[in-house]
């Protein structure tokens, strides 16, 4: 294999700098920081490959099969499924842009040099300085001209579901080389007017224009998961309810397509890109048998935060609190899903906590989703020295709260505080409009079998 060479750009501190340059050969990816970036003591790639760690010295990454990069980089590219809607739609525009398909890690290393930049987060990765300056420079769109809804019909948001029709090429040119997000849901970002979603919407915002919000459009797949978007509006409604900071969302619909658009955080008011990273990518970047975003438990996780030498969380306690309540609420609410992907730590004037919620959907209402094994702890369901039996739900809650120093009535309170926010849960459920019924009654039955349990407690 050819050497490559790339370089990494961030709009943190409001105004584009170069963070340093990546090479990658055979065997590793090497980055370094520029010297001058430095100087100005900003986060870097990510909180364990940090410029206070690796300072001036390089930084040395052997490839593996999930990361040919190191973690922060490696989550600007969408899974290698050609099935994945995003991962789809950039390698089409690739094509389109005479960017012939080749093996697995040359479509990679296009898609990170060629679209790797506005997406979530604060990295953005380009093939030369040059490129990069060149971006930063160039306007999105002219905001005024936010597609209209008439606009967004002139193709069929449907067929683009079905991703490989003739149509695509009309998205295509409507998207242009579009940031990319990670994810199983077919989603775009965009940008939409300040108050609200009203149907129009734009590419995502470049410079501060403090008309306008950034949004991740999540697109509804009405075969395999009827009634998604509302679910994650009730996913969302209880963790605000539960005391969660989370995004404005708006419930669309256009063409028969089925939507949520939720509101970014990973930019400030100004549109300023806000250091972002997920507790897989922190995880992955300290430890090489991490490899998927279930290879840590949560007991882990807690460790991780009271770990003296590497502040994740500026406020250890608080970090274990919330990472508990976002477990029981999980349970409480039917969502089997809450792995290391789904939880992201952001520095915000200068201190680091939890981001707000996001992908708090109640997948388990749906059969193929209906487990909680990419979300271990306390050994739930394994097997311990002096048992005879697996770690039973009950014991395993027992036993992460424990690892993570909480006594057991702390335990208690807790649990009956978010017995109480989802004490018209079965109500809310029922009240839906589009999940089917069965899917209904699953996750009522679920809902019932954790309170139950935790009640229990
Ligand atoms: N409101 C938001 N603001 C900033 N970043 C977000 C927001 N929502 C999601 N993200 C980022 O985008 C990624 C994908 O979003 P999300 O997890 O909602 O999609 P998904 O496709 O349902 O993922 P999954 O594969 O877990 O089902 C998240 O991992 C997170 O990094
Ligand atoms: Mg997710």
């Amino acid at each position: 294999m050819r050497d490559r060479h790339a370089v990494v750009w961030t709009r943190i501190s409001g105004e584009p700098v170069k963070m340093g340059e990546l090479y990658t050969t055979e065997l590793e990816s090497r980055f370094v920081y520029d010297e001058s970036f430095l100087t100005l003591s900003l986060p870097g790639l990510g909180l364990v490959l940090s410029p206070e760690i690796f300072g001036l010295s390089t930084l040395k990454w052997t490839r593996t099969e999930h990361f040919d990069f190191p973690p922060p980089l490696q989550s600007l590219i969408p899974p290698a499924d050609e099935h994945n809607f995003q991962r789809h739609l950039i390698m089409n525009y690739l094509q389109a842009s005479g960017i012939n398909r080749g093996t697995p890690f040359e479509n990679d290393w296009n898609i990170l040099t060629l679209s790797g930049h506005g997406g979530i987060g604060h990295l953005d990765t380009f093939s030369s300085d040059e490129k990069a300056i060149a971006w930063y420079s160039t306007p999105a769109l002219p905001q005024k001209e936010l597609l209209s809804r008439d606009t967004m019909l002139g193709f069929s948001l449907r067929n683009m579901l079905t991703w490989f029709d003739d149509e695509t090429g009309h998205l295509l040119e409507f998207m242009g080389p579009t940031p990319s997000v990670g994810g199983a849901v077919p989603k775009l970002l965009l940008s939409i007017p300040k108050s609200g979603w009203n149907g129009t919407v734009g590419l995502p915002t470049r410079f501060g224009n403090t008309q306008y919000t950034d949004v991740i459009l999540k697109l509804e797949k009405d075969t395999a998961y009827p009634g998604l978007s509302e679910l994650e509006a009730l996913g969302l409604d209880l963790h605000k309810k539960a005391g969660f900071n989370t995004p404005r969302y708006w419930l669309a619909q256009f063409n028969g397509i089925h939507a949520i658009a939720i509101e970014r955080f990973d930019r400030d008011a100004r549109c300023i890109p806000v250091f972002q990273e997920s507790l897989f990518s922190i995880l992955a970047s300290g430890n090489k048998g991490i490899q998927h975003h279930y290879d840590a438990s949560y007991d882990q996780i807690g460790r991780m935060f009271d770990n003296p030498r590497i502040t994740l969380i500026n406020d250890r306690k608080a970090a274990k609190r919330h990472l508990l309540k976002r477990l029981l609420l999980s349970f409480l609410t039917g969502n089997g899903d809450l792995h290391m992907e789904n939880l992201s730590i952001q520095i915000r004037h200068g201190l680091s906590d939890f981001s707000p919620v996001y992908d708090p959907v109640p997948m388990r209402a749906y059969s193929r989703h209906n487990m909680l094994n990419v979300m271990p702890f306390g050994d739930y369901g394994d097997y311990i020295e002096g048992r005879d039996e697996p770690v039973d739900f009950t014991l395993a809650v027992l036993r992460f709260n424990q690892a993570l120093g909480f006594n057991y009535n702390s335990l208690i309170e807790l649990i009956n505080e978010l017995l109480e926010v989802t004490d018209d849960f079965c109500e809310r459920v029922n009240q839906l409009n589009r999940l089917p019924e069965e899917n209904k009654n699953n996750l009522i039955q679920i809902h019932k079998k954790m309170r139950n349990a935790l009640s229990d407690l």
